[in-house]
């Protein structure tokens, strides 16, 4: 089906399944331990080994000598797999022949082998007794001091600069001026699920049972880089706990478990241990962004200009920190640009709302200090700067832009006219109480999506498609979809996902996701219900399917009778035309804080937020909530603790475990309010949704570092904002 014209009145519409806030149809496996998460798939196949990556403890240089004698003489050891012995691995579309260095190294902790042993105590122990001898050469790894050297480099998804109008003519002769930058840290995606995979060859055919967010991107790369067909990899990711980016792409752990598995002739197991997964992966990089603004005395932005910097390995992408700003304010002189140094740094790439989770950090704040400038509340100027149409290419409007709609709604919800505009007057006995606001501002892109429908004769239906769930709730969303469109309730419906032998779907990426994939699925249901109607000699047309029912008129017909003995099965995909192009399409939302600061430590502490996002159709309340508290709760880690720290004579991320790289827990996040204004997008899909797990981050951690600034008068323009950049800055106490 291709979706090229607006989405007039379809099933969907009787909103009678989707839309509600059911519970998660995987939630009893979840909570009982019985989902099968890779690493636990003892039953997948017998005679399983394990394998233990060995990480370089160098960052740049060569393997000079590796001696592995004493480790293939420890007990149990079955094989071991390093560059030499290999063989040539491919490239990928993504760069997998890194995931096995040697003899050149290219970052800290790069897998240089593979330990294959009974147990995985005896992989363990044997890969201790691995002797590698490094000639370090060095290395870059300080973005400050590469930054002078960076190059304009495009992001996936646009170009690297950006130009409208005369900026610096405007920039400079505007009456209220901002030249300010901020700063962000590098970041890990930190999930649940280390990267984990089971690798068993049956024959020529690799079965793997992995934990991925996009199994045809992962089947692709794993044929390339062992040199295979893709039709002779069998990739199952069913249940994954969490990605945020991450688990993108193919990582170590599934390449290194089918060498390992070749080589060993068993099947093999491996899982990244926590303390290897910070710099063998991938993280978010840092950044470090300039923003200017001008504006005329009455708040109308005149000029706006957003430059970022970012590192990566060479050949790598930049953060696209700058892309927002192209659309989010008005404004008729204009200026983005996005620069890449190269950096010797464990690999940069896609987390949680790549490009704008970061940009909204830097930009979210600039926006407060301006309104301030102006003497405006921060909600009014952003209000002033709204904009129907893109800003750039006034010709393209915004599908659906809810963003003013949005912030009133939260200030009424949150009470923004109790705060004090004056910086450090509230206090509630030691705290220094502080409210902040920031937009929310998010891309939504639509990915083509396919799947395979089957209608049984006991009146089943069975969704297969290999989209995955990532803890996002697509199980449940997919359910809804194949529900609402055939007329069964929930429980009829079958949803299985996460295997590369079923239809190639959108998969769980850049908040396409849930649109993308439903969309598709209501595709193939299309197609099911012109197969039914045709059985029973109806127009499709004026068939309806109702109450486990389809019929016309008054005849009626039980679907499990419909299908007949051998049942009824359909495939088709949503294939997106140019409507994306043609429009902008966005979500929108509106972040408020409260923080207290201790007036002597600086200890701080949020004590309320409020999300409101429009993001379309909200195709299931309950799971959009959790994706956006979620996301809150991470925007939280950003602004307050998360900062992978570099080590920048040696190359590497020090605090590489979870002791010392913090996330917020339980005791750290407040109540959280999500509040979803009504949209429809027809514009977006055949579903009018959009998406929100990404939406969710964008803009909180500046509305942390907003509230912190009203608490105290103290402006942090670095994240995280720990008390040590706090405590000096305090108001005098007494
Ligand atoms: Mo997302 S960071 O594109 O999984």
């Amino acid at each position: 089906m291709k979706f090229d014209t607006q989405a007039t009145t379809n099933p969907i519409d009787q909103l009678k399944v989707v839309g509600q806030p059911v519970d998660r149809i995987d939630g009893p496996m979840k909570t009982t331990g019985t989902a099968p998460y890779a690493y636990d798939r003892h039953d997948a196949v017998p005679n399983q080994a394990y394998g233990y990556v060995v990480g370089s403890a160098i960052a740049k240089g060569r393997i000079a000598s590796m001696d592995l004698k004493a480790a293939k003489a420890a007990p149990g050891v079955l094989a071991i797999v390093t560059a030499e012995n290999a063989g040539k691995l491919g490239k990928g579309t993504y760069n997998t022949a890194r995931l096995l260095g040697g003899p050149e190294i290219q970052h800290y902790h790069q897998a240089i082998a593979v330990v294959v042993a009974q147990t995985f105590e005896q992989a363990r122990a044997a890969a201790e007794l691995v002797r590698v001898d490094y000639a370090r050469t060095q290395g870059a790894y300080d973005l400050a001091a590469a930054k002078d050297s960076a190059k304009p480099a495009p992001g996936f998804d646009g170009p690297p600069d950006t130009a409208v109008g005369d900026f610096t003519g405007a920039f400079t002769a505007a009456s209220v001026q901002l030249d300010a930058t901020y700063t962000t840290p590098d970041l890990g995606h930190a999930m649940m699920e280390p990267h984990a995979s089971i690798a068993a060859w049956n024959g020529d055919t690799l079965m793997l049972w992995t934990s991925n967010q996009m199994i045809d991107w992962g089947t692709g790369d794993v044929a390339k880089t062992l040199g295979i067909a893709k039709g002779k990899v069998r990739m199952m990711s069913p249940f994954i706990g969490g990605g945020f980016g991450g688990k993108l792409f193919v990582r170590a752990d599934a390449v290194l478990a089918a060498l390992g598995a070749r080589a060993a002739r068993r099947p093999v197991k491996v899982a990244l241990t926590r303390p290897l997964m910070f710099n063998n992966t991938t993280h978010r990089p840092a950044t470090v962004q300039r923003i200017r603004i001008g504006a005329a005395r009455d708040g109308k932005i005149a000029a706006i200009a957003h430059e970022s910097w970012s590192g990566d390995l060479p050949g790598g992408q930049p953060e696209t920190a700058v892309f927002q700003t192209r659309l989010l304010y008005a404004g008729a002189n204009r200026l983005t640009a996005t620069r890449l140094a190269v950096l010797d740094l464990p690999e940069g790439n896609a987390m949680r709302a790549p490009g704008e989770a970061s940009g909204m950090m830097a930009l979210e704040i600039a926006i407060d200090e301006m309104a301030e400038k102006l003497g405006l509340d921060p909600m009014e100027f952003r209000i002033r700067n709204d904009t129907q149409v893109d800003p750039e290419k006034p010709a393209r409007k915004f599908s659906q832009r809810q963003l003013t709609e949005c912030l009133r709604t939260g200030a009424e919800r949150f009470e923004w006219n109790k705060r004090d505009p004056q910086p450090g007057k509230a206090r509630d006995g030691r705290w220094l109480i502080g409210m902040g606001m920031a937009a929310a501002y998010r891309g939504a892109p639509v990915m083509k999506s396919a799947a395979r429908v089957r209608l049984d004769n006991k009146g089943i239906v069975t969704v297969e498609t290999d989209m995955t769930d990532i803890g996002t709730g697509s199980y449940t969303i997919i359910g809804q979809t194949a529900a609402e469109m055939m007329g069964v309730p929930l429980h009829k419906v079958v949803v299985r996902l996460g295997d590369s032998t079923y239809p190639v779907s959108a998969g769980s990426g850049g908040q396409w996701g849930a649109n993308s994939s439903t969309a598709g699925v209501y595709a193939a249901c299309m197609k099911l219900r012109e197969a039914v109607a045709k059985k029973l000699g109806l127009k499709a047309a004026d068939a309806e399917f109702a109450d486990g029912e389809v019929g016309s008129g008054t005849r009626r017909v039980p679907l499990a009778q419909a299908a007949g003995k051998d049942g009824l099965v359909a495939e088709d995909a949503i294939e997106f035309g140019d409507l994306a192009k043609k429009n902008v399409l966005s979500t929108f939302g509106a972040h408020f804080v409260e923080v207290g600061v201790d007036a002597a430590t600086a200890e701080i502490r949020i004590r309320r937020m409020l999300a409101v996002c429009a993001a379309g159709r909200i195709l299931n309340p309950k799971t959009a909530r959790s994706q956006v508290i979620g996301a809150m709760t991470m925007g939280v880690g950003a602004a307050l603790m998360e900062h992978l720290v570099v080590d920048k004579r040696h190359g590497f991320f020090v605090n590489h475990d979870l002791a010392g790289y913090e996330v917020p827990v339980h005791a750290d996040i407040p109540h959280q309010d999500v509040v979803f204004l009504d949209e429809t997008d027809p514009l977006s899909s055949p579903m009018k949704a959009k998406g929100v797990g990404e939406l969710g981050i964008c803009g909180v951690s500046a509305a942390v570092a907003n509230a912190i600034y009203n608490a105290t008068g103290a402006r942090v323009r670095d994240y995280p904002i720990t008390l040590d950049k706090l405590i000096e800055r305090l108001p005098s106490i007494g």
